[in-house]
């Protein structure tokens, strides 16, 4: 079984205050919850509080986006080695309000990715299609241009870094959530174009999360389906509480020890 990853995604939300305050609660929960990896991605002007509050557990620390140059007259953009000398180990890319809203195309994010691994960080690849696509029945052919624009060509070590997330831009931020068949079918072809264009084991290997409106009340059956891997988590995550019950309801957590005995 591939570990559980849960990953919060605070957008634009939480300054330093509030970051240490979020850590001062959630560091308490998080010790029963050692089944899972465990991530949060806060905004840049947070991220060193959040290392330095996260220091000595096991959380781990991601930004939310990256620009692909190394540095120069790049106004307002952050490098892959800034997010790394900060602590972080990982960072979102391609996530659907960079493509949608800020209009970043696939071979940006292929940059972007690049820069990531060349910097020693594991991207976290979102991938997903909207909703008129999904409705002219355009999500695997969405699903493979994305993959394989934004993923080709890297070495086997390289691809063993990578997280994936799907997250059907439907269902992010609107409280819609895609079914659990319905987010394992798109996973498992994720995992299919994954295993063409690398190898079997690779695929094997990598860890697919799901994200949109994931939530307490549905994160279980989610992580149920064996091809959800974990999830990347909105809204919810910015609560403690809610996002550690989310963490807890991953296979092999303590809600489900609960249930075996
Ligand atoms: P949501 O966001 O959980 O608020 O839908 C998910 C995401 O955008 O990563």
């Amino acid at each position: 079984m591939r570990r559980p990853v849960i990953a919060a995604n605070w957008k634009m939300f939480k300054t330093q205050a509030e970051t240490r305050s979020f850590f001062n609660r959630f560091r308490s929960l998080a010790s029963s919850l050692r089944h899972c990896d465990l991530i949060i991605a806060p905004a840049f002007t947070a991220l060193a509080a959040a290392v330095e509050a996260a220091r000595g557990s096991e959380i781990l620390i991601s930004a939310q986006d990256l620009y692909w140059e190394k540095e120069g007259a790049w106004t307002g953009e952050v490098s892959a080695g800034m997010i790394a000398e900060v602590g972080c180990r990982f960072t979102l890319v391609g996530h659907s309000e960079r493509r949608h809203v800020f209009g970043e195309t696939d071979d940006q994010i292929h940059r972007k990715l690049r820069a990531a691994l060349a910097a020693g960080l594991a991207p976290i690849v979102c991938v997903g299609e909207t909703l008129s696509e999904r409705e002219a029945n355009q999500t695997e052919d969405v699903l493979r241009r994305q993959f394989n624009s934004s993923l080709t060509g890297l070495t086997a070590p390289e691809f063993s870094r990578i997280l994936l997330a799907y997250e059907p831009v439907w269902a992010i931020g609107t409280g819609r959530t895609a079914t659990p068949d319905l987010a394992a079918a798109a996973h498992g072809l994720l995992r299919e174009l994954a295993s063409h264009a690398y190898s079997s084991a690779s695929s094997q290997n990598l860890r697919i999360l799901y994200g949109g409106s994931v939530k307490p009340e549905n994160s279980a059956a989610l992580l149920a389906e064996e091809e959800i891997d974990g999830a990347l988590v909105g809204g919810a995550s910015l609560d403690p509480v809610a996002f550690a019950a989310i963490a807890k309801s991953a296979p092999g957590g303590p809600l489900e020890q609960n249930r075996s005995v």
